[in-house]
């Protein structure tokens, strides 16, 4: 079905038809828009079922179906006002009747440049909360108390302010502080979802600046916050604290490499920091091994994928020691060990790069060195061997290419 059909279809049983939310955001702004969602306003469920009878019903506690519209399923929800009656982002009274009109569904959305929508078929934009004035100042303000009933549309709009490079108004910050409460209540998942959407930004800095103006990233990362205040040699570090520090090698990470893995290794490198005793500072001694314990933390209140995890904990650990190895076993070692981890070998040498500003010969042509050791194979070891044998002779047999290797660059 044509969106124009859906929309006359709706009309002609005298309801009303809108795209809503960031479509209509992005449009606006003049970007690609992504996925459109609708809402209908002044159809009961019944004549929606009659109007569009293939259309299947998603929404457990409010009606929200998915309908293929131009060839792509998309959802359609009821107009609908929200009224908080509980913790959590479950905890809702949702009132939805065909009385409700499109400026009242706006109203409860989380921030002005999410709360335009747009007539169909006319085009005409509703704009009841002066949405394109923000979009256009590229602001972030929440359309009103509401904000704060969802508490991870704090997270949301720390997240956005980093995807779009918009400003968080003053009373947003105010909004998302008064959801450090409830953010205790919310899914885990919920709040990794955020950050991993953060991660594939640009900048994702701006992501965790935002939550730490807004007095929450103690609640919601804590490791991060502990960060905050170590101070480091200056001669190394003059950017500042561990948090600073941080937050330059997760953008330059990310300036550098696509993969939101590599850019949460980055993000994480130094969490072992966030421990160290006061009479240790500006010095970190340990914080590589620390730091292990610190994610293995993290991991356990907020299970993160694998693949992160087993990255993460390489790169805690290998940092330090990564840059300035001098010994062909351990270089070896290293190389093997890089190859067993999630990550590209590219993406850990950036990591590296950002974190000790230059690197060694043997991580700059890390992608090239690995195939060299990996083409070495126990079937060419001499006869006779066995067992643990064959994995010595193997490994003496790396270095060997490593060294030929080396005597030629
Ligand atoms: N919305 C909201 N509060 C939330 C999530 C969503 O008010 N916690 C509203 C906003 O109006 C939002 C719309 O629902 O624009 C659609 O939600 P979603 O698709 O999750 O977000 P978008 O803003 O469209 O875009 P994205 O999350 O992809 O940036």
């Amino acid at each position: 079905m044509k969106e124009d059909e859906f929309a006359r279809l709706c009309r002609e049983a005298g309801g009303k038809a809108y795209i809503v939310g960031g479509w209509v955001r992005d449009f606006l702004r003049g970007a690609v828009p992504k996925d459109k969602d609708y809402v209908v306003c002044g159809l009961s469920e019944e004549t929606f079922h009659e109007l569009f009878p293939s259309a299947e019903r998603v929404g457990k506690s409010f009606p929200v179906y998915l309908v293929r519209i131009d060839g792509t399923k998309c959802e359609v929800a009821f107009a609908r006002r929200e009224r908080k009656a509980g913790n959590g982002y479950r905890g809702f009274d949702v009132i939805s009747s065909p009385e409700l009109t499109i400026e009242e569904d706006l109203y409860r959305r989380d921030t002005t440049m999410n709360a335009v929508a747009m007539e169909l078929p006319s085009k005409e934009i509703i704009d009841p909360y002066k949405g394109r004035e923000d979009i256009f100042a590229h602001i972030i303000r929440p359309v009103s108390e509401h904000f704060r009933e969802d508490p991870v549309r704090a997270l949301r709009a720390a997240r956005q302010s980093a995807e779009l490079s918009f400003d968080i108004a003053t009373e947003t910050f105010e909004a998302m502080r008064a959801c450090g409460y409830e953010l205790q209540f919310e899914p885990a998942e919920r709040i990794f979802n955020e950050m991993v959407r953060a991660l594939r930004t640009s900048r994702p800095s701006v992501f965790f600046r935002a939550l730490r103006r807004a007095d929450l990233l103690e609640k919601v990362f804590p490791e991060l916050h502990a960060l905050i205040g170590k101070t480091q040699p200056v001669e190394f570090h003059p950017e500042g604290d561990a948090f600073e520090h941080t937050m330059n090698i997760v953008d330059k990470v990310s300036a550098a490499v696509s993969s939101e893995i590599a850019r949460f290794s980055g993000l994480v490198h130094d969490i072992g920091k966030g421990v160290t005793p006061e009479e240790m500072l500006p010095h970190h001694y340990g914080h590589e091994i620390k730091g292990g314990d610190i994610l293995e933390k993290w991991n356990q209140r907020m299970t993160m994928p694998k693949t992160w995890y087993q990255s993460a904990a390489f790169v805690i650990r290998e940092h330090m020691r990564a840059g300035r190895l001098e010994k062909p076993g351990k270089i070896v070692e290293l190389l093997l060990g890089v190859d067993r981890i999630p990550i590209e070998p590219k993406e850990f040498k950036e990591i590296i790069r950002a974190d000790h500003k230059t690197l060694p010969y043997y991580l700059e042509y890390i992608e090239e060195i690995i195939p060299i050791l990996k083409s070495v194979s126990g079937k060419d070891a001499p006869v006779g061997f066995r067992g643990k044998k064959i994995g010595e002779w193997i490994f003496s047999e790396q270095i060997h290419r490593y060294m030929e290797w080396k005597s030629k660059i």
